[in-house]
């Protein structure tokens, strides 16, 4: 049976509806970046659906790039982001977002973020994977999103044109005639809205919750990239997982991110005979960009047959270790372990979606009235494998430019809301209660063991005919709440990444096929797009063939 275009029952007779001039799903940096472009004479709705500090934005430790120092310049910048995405960035993009860095950090130092200053009260700019040069912007030691989300979030609480709903479940988008005209959005107190807007934004983060081992919260469960798939939107990229080298592996401690900047300071890699391995594998050292990094943790890891490898700070110094990184000193105490002398067990684990909503140079998507920006898209900044601390400020930039794309093409909508006649009819349910929780856990694991570090051909089909199997009982259920309504999300989006990295036959940045260890210019060299069968024409100017899961 093919899983169906709402996930659950709705009729506008017996539904109350809501209406905004521009509708905002998700309350990260995008989100909130892209409700300050938008007109002060317009009305805005946020929704969220945990609380607006619940977020990936949130989490980030490192910081934001850009090109502030004198000794700094844009093409060194375009170029390392170049260079760390496997020949698969757009270039234009790389371009543009680079140097539009330095304007969209001021405004955020303007609304009142507050990044670290060394003694001459100049920035203190960190250093991380893949960066030439030291140019990453960081606050309160190593919680640069906690900052600059402080001050963005309560910037935006006091613009009156915007009303926030915090614990909003956006179930699906509403699209009536290939047009995204709002979104259903359901809350525990008020049951389902149908929320009406002129254009909709999606910015709803990341997916690491794919995956048992994450850097991410537990929000991040997809919900973005499905619900716009659902809508016809193009999707892609989405073989590309990011799997950050560094996460904390302590039994009990949640996976805390230890922030490559760590390394940009001086720690070293190395395993549980305390070799440091990292000349084995790249001249750049604990420095390389990412996706190496992370094949170089997991094959010393198989060679010494230990779970994970170990961060060694033990040479710094003591104080300056303390102070620069607060976070990490905290909770490593937790567990008893002093990261100025003891080593900090990290292994690599999912951490940044690269994949997403395709979205042009304006936020743009295929679907007309749906924008999108941040880490639910697909921009083509990062290629085939981020460069650290880019993905804040593509958040900014493309928040700004959804933002105003939006607005404006609201302001061009001239007649008063109007409610399409769209409804899903109810249908009925098995008896038998699903365990959603056991499924999720079933596929975390399944993602974690077949489509994680290392792919290949065996495994891909293996994790694609049980995610259809649990596709087959999980996606026409109507479930009651976010519990469900986030498992089919995952179960469409881990059916996605499964079958692109399968169709992807070839390494080349994070996807790397055990079974394909070369890159394949001559064939690969391009991007594997997804639409809904029944979705909307491409616009012709992408190479790769189009995949559709459902057929409805
Ligand atoms: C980190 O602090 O290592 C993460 C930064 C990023 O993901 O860009």
């Amino acid at each position: 049976m093919p899983n169906p275009r709402y996930l659950a029952p709705f009729h506008p007779k017996q539904t109350p509806h809501f209406f905004t001039d521009v509708l905002v799903i998700g309350g990260g940096l995008a989100g909130l970046r892209a409700t300050n472009a938008i007109d002060p004479k317009q009305s805005v709705l946020v929704v969220t659906k945990d609380v607006l500090t619940q977020s990936n934005s949130q989490y980030a430790q490192g910081g934001i790039a850009g090109v502030l120092s004198a000794d700094d310049r844009f093409e060194d910048h375009i170029e390392d982001t170049l260079i760390a995405g496997g020949a698969l960035c757009d270039q234009a993009v790389v371009d543009r977002v680079v140097r539009e860095a330095p304007r969209r950090i001021m405004e955020l130092i303007q609304w009142g973020a507050q990044f670290d200053k060394n003694d001459a009260d100049q920035f203190a700019l960190g250093r991380e994977g893949g960066h030439r040069q030291n140019r990453i912007l960081h606050a309160l030691g190593d919680a640069t999103g906690r900052e600059i989300m402080r001050a963005v979030v309560q910037w935006t609480r006091n613009l009156p044109n915007v009303q926030i709903w915090e614990r909003a479940f956006t179930v699906d988008l509403l699209s009536h005639q290939d047009v995204c005209s709002g979104a259903l959005v359901w809350s525990e107190s008020h049951g389902k809205t149908m929320v009406w807007a002129k254009q909709t934004i999606l910015c709803t983060g990341g997916a690491g919750q794919l995956y048992r081992e994450t850097t991410n919260p537990v929000v991040a469960t997809a919900d973005g990239q499905a619900i716009a798939y659902r809508a016809g939107a193009e999707l892609r990229d989405m073989e590309f997982m990011q799997f950050h080298p560094t996460v904390l592996y302590i039994a009990g401690s949640s996976r805390s991110l230890i922030t490559e900047a760590l390394r940009g300071e001086g720690a070293w890699l190395v395993d549980q005979r305390g070799y440091r391995f990292m000349a084995d594998y790249d001249a750049r050292l604990e420095l390389a960009p990412r996706d190496i990094v992370s094949q170089a943790i997991v094959s010393q890891m198989e060679k010494t047959r230990h779970p994970n490898v170990y961060l060694d700070l033990s040479h710094l110094q003591a104080d300056h270790v303390r102070q620069r990184f607060p976070g990490i000193n905290a909770t490593c105490a937790k567990f008893g372990i002093d990261i100025t002398r003891d080593k900090i067990p990290v292994r690599p684990g999912a951490h940044y979606m690269i994949g997403g909503v395709t979205v042009d140079s304006e936020g743009r998507t295929s679907v007309e009235g749906l924008w999108a920006a941040g880490e639910v898209t697909s921009s083509g900044l990062h290629g085939a494998n981020r460069l650290a601390s880019n993905s804040l400020l593509e958040g900014l930039v493309y928040g700004a430019h959804a933002g105003a794309g939006a607005s404006a093409a609201a302001a061009k909508i001239q007649e008063d809301f109007v409610v399409k006649p769209l409804a899903n009819p109810p249908q009925e349910q098995p008896d038998e209660v699903l365990d959603v929780g056991d499924i999720r856990n079933s596929l975390q694991s399944l993602m974690w063991r077949l489509a994680g570090v290392r792919r290949s051909a065996d495994g891909l089909a293996e994790a694609a005919e049980s995610i259809d199997r649990w596709r087959r009982y999980v996606g026409p259920r109507q479930f009651n709440d976010p519990a469900g309504w986030e498992l089919q999300n995952m179960l469409l989006v881990a059916k996605i990444v499964v079958s692109a990295a399968a169709q992807r036959q070839e390494s080349r940045g994070v996807h790397m096929r055990t079974d394909v260890p070369a890159t394949d210019d001559a064939h690969w060299r391009r991007r594997i797009l997804f639409q809904r069968k029944d979705g909307l024409p491409l616009g012709g100017e992408h190479p790769a063939p189009t995949e559709g899961i459902d057929s409805v």
